[in-house]
């Protein structure tokens, strides 16, 4: 099911860095020669970014916890099928802006714990974990500041504040330790180029490392 492709996310809390470092890793690895896809979720495929839509703008409530979970893991095997599993078939390295962990965390966590539908969701409809995980970890009052000064329509997340930002770091952290073979860990509260030189070391492992 892996296919000959590499598959990496990018994980952390909103302002971590994430994007940038998604965007600043596919450039690195395109100047390489590798061909490289570079994706995000909730979207990456026309379907799923018209979920992200449905979640991320308006009413924070206007999905009960259980629907926001199927429209998460909907948008996700939407982009899976589309978009995530080709890639990865025809031999592409693909970076993903969030995917899973996203959901155990923001889903399974913030409106009650709902940490086992999401898993059991997740191995029903989605049963694929990426071949590496990078985590940027970030203080949160730091995160919610960058978040919130690119603040635009989608701010349901943000909206909750520093609470959940110090709550999800932690989540975050403990599913990283949970998982040591998949995830690293880069600190994120250093300048772009510092942290990206981080990431780069690391894929540079996987890379050539032999299936
Ligand atoms: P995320 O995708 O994790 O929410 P972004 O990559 O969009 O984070 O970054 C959030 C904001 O912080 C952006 O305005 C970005 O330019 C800025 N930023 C990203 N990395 C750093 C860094 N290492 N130092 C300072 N500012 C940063
Ligand atoms: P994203 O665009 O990555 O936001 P940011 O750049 O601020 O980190 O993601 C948008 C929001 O979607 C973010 O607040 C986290 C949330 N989210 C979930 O709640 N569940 C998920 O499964 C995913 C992928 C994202």
């Amino acid at each position: 099911m892996s296919g000959k492709g590499r598959f990496i996310t990018f994980e952390g809390i909103d302002g971590s860095g994430k994007s940038t470092q998604a965007r600043l890793l596919a450039d690195h690895l395109r100047t390489e020669g590798h061909d490289v896809i570079l994706t995000r979720e909730p979207g990456g495929s026309p379907g799923a970014e018209e979920i992200r839509r449905l979640v991320l703008e308006g009413d924070p409530d206007r999905w009960s916890a259980e629907t926001e979970i199927l429209l998460f893991t909907a948008a996700r095997r939407d982009h899976m099928e589309r978009t995530i599993l080709p890639a990865l078939e025809s031999g592409k390295i693909v970076i993903c802006d969030r995917f899973a962990d996203s959901t155990r965390l923001y889903q399974g966590l913030s409106r009650g714990d709902l940490r086992d539908v999401v898993d059991k969701l997740h191995a029903l409809m989605i049963g694929r974990e990426p071949d590496l995980t990078m985590l940027i970890d970030m203080d949160p009052e730091t995160g919610l500041d960058r978040a919130l000064s690119r603040r635009g329509t989608e701010e349901r997340f943000e909206a909750f504040g520093t609470d959940l930002q110090r709550r999800m770091r932690q989540g975050f952290l403990d599913l990283a330790r949970s998982d040591p073979d998949r995830f690293h860990l880069v600190d994120g509260n250093r300048p772009m180029d510092a942290v990206a030189q981080d990431v780069r070391a690391v894929i540079e492992e996987l890379l050539a490392s032999v299936d």
